[in-house]
């Protein structure tokens, strides 16, 4: 039998080695008295992309080969097996699973760089004006792909600096103050920012758009 079943691997992305360094060995406990040879199958082994993970085929030691990157493969399955000296295999494949563990290493992308919206003139607090929306390619269920808006500033600043909110959630822009007035304030350009980590400002990434919002009649 095989000495000992794996349990899932978690390996971080972007490891800086050294490498090959080592994750697991494998060993068939009739290694005792029989001269085996290891070996591991699979995308990320011998199919593409091949040559990640190698095995030492005397050893059965598993190491990964370079570092590696979530948001190209999450989850890697390899099978080892264990043949005798003629070939003939002597255990079932073993099951090796490698999750690849995210890390911050995108920062939130607007899908425009300028949004257009419009809201009528003499509107009431609570008006929804237009929403805008980031994307982070890291792990969405975990704090890297989190995302969290802001407005950074209002231009003008006319009748009020806050003239509009944002949901930091969804994105979704309201009015939160009276007195928008198309003969006064025709156009009002906001920067918002999204960061990552739950917008948390030491260490989420962070990018800006440009949000111009038309007053109409
Ligand atoms: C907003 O308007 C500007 C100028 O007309 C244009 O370049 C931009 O593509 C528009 N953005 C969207 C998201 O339609």
């Amino acid at each position: 039998d095989w000495a000992a079943v794996i349990p899932p691997i978690n390996l971080p992305e972007n490891s800086r080695g050294p490498f090959p360094q080592e994750l697991v060995r494998i060993r068939s406990d009739r290694d005792k008295n029989l001269s085996l040879r290891y070996s591991v199958t699979g995308p990320g082994a011998d199919q593409p992309p091949t040559g990640i993970f190698i095995i030492n085929p005397i050893s059965g030691q598993l190491s990964v080969t370079k570092p590696l990157d979530r948001e190209l493969i999450a989850r890697f399955h390899l099978r080892a097996h264990a043949v005798d000296i003629n070939g003939n295999q002597v255990e079932n494949p073993i099951d090796i699973v490698i999750n690849v563990i995210d890390m911050n290493d995108n920062r939130p992308e607007f899908l425009h760089q300028v949004w257009n919206g419009s809201v009528p003139e003499g509107s009431k607090p609570g008006t929804y004006v237009m929403t805008v929306t980031a994307i982070d390619a890291d792990d969405p269920n975990a704090l890297n792909g989190m995302l969290r808006y802001r407005i950074l500033s209002q231009a003008p600043s006319t009748p009020s600096p806050n003239m509009f909110t944002i949901n930091n959630e969804t994105g979704d822009i309201i009015t939160v103050a009276a007195g928008l007035d198309r003969e006064k304030v025709q156009q009002y350009t906001l920067i918002i920012q999204a960061t990552d980590m739950e917008g948390n400002p030491t260490y989420g990434l962070s990018n800006t758009a440009t949000a111009v919002i038309t007053v109409t009649d």
